[in-house]
């Protein structure tokens, strides 16, 4: 191989790399940040503030994580019970109020309840609403999970061990919303292991269409609740989401929305208003780091974002002996359905360039080396 053709050929293989490497991946944002024994298992995306929005498993603490990994904690509620677990976090943005659910673990004397905290003011608490049990037994202990709030700053909480969802409104007022009997009458999933057999209805949105979409964690169903009347329907779904965990909607694409499991997030649309439901694409995830939440900013363009908070980890207490965790993870999941082919033609565009400089940067040498010879001889 001559010096020229060994240059093209390296040439050519550089194009062919830029080609063949997924466009998407190169721009996934990824954020790392620190803090010691954390353990989140909510997320959300706070508008105003610019800055995601993260509970924990134990300690009665919310930090805001910038889009650049730096933590700040903008609530440390002393109030709360000692080492209540905060769960499904919400932003009210009309109102601009932070929701949190909040549940004690055993051995905690159990407890359910939404707080909220006013964003504008130094998030001064607004209220801490116990949520009332059903009448009668009392052997299974509530489990509030994930919450969204309508337009008029009413929340929706959903109950996984007792399959109902309360509703708390503006004024911190809790009741029994919806006890459907859909909600108790599929089976629980083959291969439902421990981590979520017994987790029942757990993500939560809201749509300003007037209904809610809730996902239930150990059947993969999807049900859709009218905000009024709280009767509920099944959504008809080409596969079930089994260990369906947080979810999402998202804003620049119509109505659609985006479920989390420990091994994947689901992309889902529907034609419909969710009579049926359409998973359009999966992408799966690190198994190992436990997501358990998804969110979606809009600052520009619609992202999704998973927490990676290692929460069974933090339940077990298995992090190496004597140390505590330090860092936790946001990323960015992108699907490969939808947006990445503008950045394909880009790079079709830009190889096309390349080629077309490089054959003529080629007939230029040829030329050079016909000349030079022609002096030679
Ligand atoms: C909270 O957790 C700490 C550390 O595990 C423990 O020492 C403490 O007793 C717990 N408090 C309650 C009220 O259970």
């Amino acid at each position: 191989m001559s010096s020229t053709e060994r240059t093209s050929s390296s040439l050519l293989s550089i194009f062919l790399a830029t080609l063949l490497t997924p466009s998407s991946a190169t721009n996934r944002h990824v954020i790392t940040f620190r803090s010691p024994g954390l353990y989140p298992e909510g997320l959300t995306w706070d508008p105003s503030g610019h800055h995601f929005l993260v509970g924990s498993l134990h300690s009665r603490k919310i930090h805001s994580i910038s889009p650049a990994g730096v933590v700040q904690t903008i609530i440390s509620d002393p109030y709360l019970p000692e080492n209540a677990t905060i769960l499904g976090l919400a932003v009210d943005s009309n109102n601009r109020r932070l929701l949190a659910g909040i549940h004690c673990a055993p051995p905690l004397p159990p407890c359910s309840a939404l707080a909220a905290y006013d964003l504008r003011t130094g998030s001064r608490r607004i209220f801490l609403s116990p949520l009332p049990s059903l009448p009668g037994d009392d052997t299974v202990a509530d489990i509030a999970n994930d919450v969204a709030v309508d337009h008029k700053g009413n929340a929706y909480v959903t109950n996984s061990a007792r399959n109902f969802i309360w509703k708390v409104d503006r004024d911190g007022v809790a009741s029994i919303f919806s006890t459907s009997p859909l909600f108790n009458s599929h089976p629980v999933a083959a291969d439902a292991d421990a981590s979520f057999r017994d987790c029942g209805l757990n993500g939560i949105v809201y749509n300003c269409e007037g209904y809610l979409l809730v996902v239930q964690s150990n059947t993969g169903k999807m049900f859709k609740v009218d905000e009024e009347s709280g009767t509920a329907r099944v959504v008809l779904m080409n596969r079930d989401l089994v260990a369906a965990d947080g979810m999402a909607a998202r804003r620049r694409r119509d109505g659609g929305v985006v479920v989390v499991s420990r091994e994947k997030v689901w992309f889902l649309e529907s034609q419909d208003s969710w009579g049926e439901g359409r998973v359009y694409d999966e992408v799966e995830l690190d198994v190992e780091r436990f997501a358990t939440a998804v969110t979606v900013t809009v600052e520009g363009e619609d992202r999704v974002y998973v927490l990676y908070g290692r929460v069974m980890e933090g339940i077990m207490g298995s992090y190496k002996d004597g140390e505590v965790r330090e860092w936790f993870e946001i990323e960015e999941v992108l699907s490969e359905r939808e947006g990445g082919d503008d950045d394909k033609v880009w790079v079709y565009v830009l190889v096309g360039f390349g080629f077309g400089y490089f054959c003529f940067w080629r007939f230029q040498m040829k030329k050079l080396i016909t000349n030079m010879d022609k002096k030679i001889t």
